[in-house]
């Protein structure tokens, strides 16, 4: 059961800030200041007549339920960067009232206005990480959600607190936030809450986290990074909202018209399928890595192709790099991590010294995350890019924002 669901504006939420931002400008937005935001927040209350339809119509394809026609905007503008925990009654919350309206929705009184409704938080700048306890358990459930996502959850009946993410001090949290026109989800036993509180794709984790505050914070942990994955431990990574991951991989491959390629724990090779799917066929391949079942499914999927090799082993063993082949491509998609002291040196020894290979691709995760598990904390190189940068001749970026766990993601094309 979840407590949060988090779902997908139905609209590029670009423009849908820029929309916002043109018929509600940052001057007209009113201070606030109160209990659990004691450091003051802006608000904008929209009207009926003032909250375009077709932008309530996107929220509500977003999240499948109909939405009430008020709302109100919400910035944070790196003055609050932390929302203290609380339950929004008109009691607790909102003493001196924003508006008519706040005091519709916060009336503690249900038989005079009916129950407050369920929040509809739809993010427009910066990432925010939302946690609510749960009234049963007492435990918290955390999500993060950024520009773009939307979120549900009852405020009024559960405690909840945010904390603006990646350099609350610099870039200012923004939402809007509504309301839901509907009476049957104060049930948490309704099916909606059975679902899962992401709707991305999302690799299987392990490991137990804790869900409890010390001093005012969550404690976190870093992933562990495994060596020996079953095919379904990763298979987010095979979804059609990754696909875009692996197809810019094999767009520079044909670019390139790259022959030669090792692609460095490479699971079960998914940039093959897009190579193929495109027409390009014709180039030398050998994936190595040392989780077996990728590996087995992979050797019996292509055991035809002579030109296609995958071995089960270790990147550490040159005999497992070994080809006789000229290699004009080295893949490291998502492995350079593995290796956060020396990820530098051990690039350039396997492409440069090992292989001579012209060209590289490297993926790896963004430093800050929409679709992420609050409680681990990220392994990443991504911001450790200048040796490469000063040492090879042409480094391009592509940065890609996924609907996957941890989707933010950069590719680089490599030239040595
Ligand atoms: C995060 S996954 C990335 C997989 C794949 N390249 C992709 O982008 O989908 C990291 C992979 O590296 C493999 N791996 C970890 N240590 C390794 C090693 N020493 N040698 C070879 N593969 C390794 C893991 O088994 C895992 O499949």
């Amino acid at each position: 059961m979840s407590i949060i669901r988090k779902f997908k504006l139905d609209y590029d939420w670009k423009e849908f800030v820029r929309e916002l931002d043109e018929l509600f400008p940052l001057d007209i937005y009113e201070e606030h200041i109160e209990h659990p935001n004691p450091l003051g927040i802006f608000y904008h209350n929209i009207s009926e007549e003032h909250f375009p339809q077709h932008l309530r119509e996107a929220i509500e394809r977003g999240i499948g339920y109909p939405i009430k026609k008020k709302g109100w905007m919400w910035d944070w503008r790196c003055q609050t960067t932390e929302l203290l925990e609380h339950v929004d009654t008109l009691s607790n919350a909102h003493m001196t009232g924003i508006s008519e309206w706040d005091k519709v929705v916060f009336e503690d009184d249900p038989s005079v206005f009916g129950r407050p409704p369920l929040t509809v938080n739809i993010a427009m700048e910066n990432d925010a990480h939302l946690y609510v306890m749960n009234n049963e358990t007492k435990e918290y459930e955390h999500c993060i959600y950024g520009p773009g996502d939307i979120v549900i959850f009852n405020n009024n009946t559960q405690k909840h607190g945010v904390f603006v993410l990646n350099e609350p001090d610099r870039i200012p949290r923004r939402a809007l936030n509504c309301y839901l026109d509907t009476d049957d989800l104060f049930d948490l036993d309704h099916e909606f809450w059975t679902h899962p509180t992401e709707y991305a794709p999302w690799p299987v984790i392990k490991t137990k986290l804790a869900t409890s505050k010390h001093n005012g914070k969550f404690k976190t942990q870093k992933v562990p990074l495994q060596t020996q994955y079953t095919f379904e431990d990763m298979a987010y990574l095979d979804t059609p909202e990754a696909y875009p991951m692996f197809e810019k991989q094999a767009d520079i491959i044909i670019e390139k018209q790259c022959k030669g390629i090792v692609d460095m724990g490479c699971r079960h090779g998914p940039v093959l399928d897009i190579l193929h799917s495109k027409g390009y066929t014709d180039f030398e391949y050998l994936g190595v890595d040392t989780s077996l079942e990728p590996i087995a499914i992979a050797q019996e999927k292509w055991k035809d192709y002579k030109n296609i090799e995958f071995r089960a082993g270790s990147w550490e063993n040159p005999v497992m790099l070994h080809v006789d082949w000229n290699v004009d491509q080295v893949i490291w998609s998502g492995v350079l991590l593995y290796r956060p002291d020396d990820h530098y040196e051990f690039f350039d020894k396997i492409t440069r010294q090992r292989y001579n290979s012209p060209n590289a691709i490297i993926q790896e995760p963004q430093p800050t995350q929409r679709h992420w598990k609050v409680g681990l904390e990220l392994n990443t190189i991504a911001n450790q890019m200048q040796e490469y940068k000063e040492a090879y001749k042409k480094f391009t970026e592509y940065h890609l924002d996924l609907e996957i766990f941890a989707g933010r993601r950069l590719v680089v094309d490599v030239t040595l």
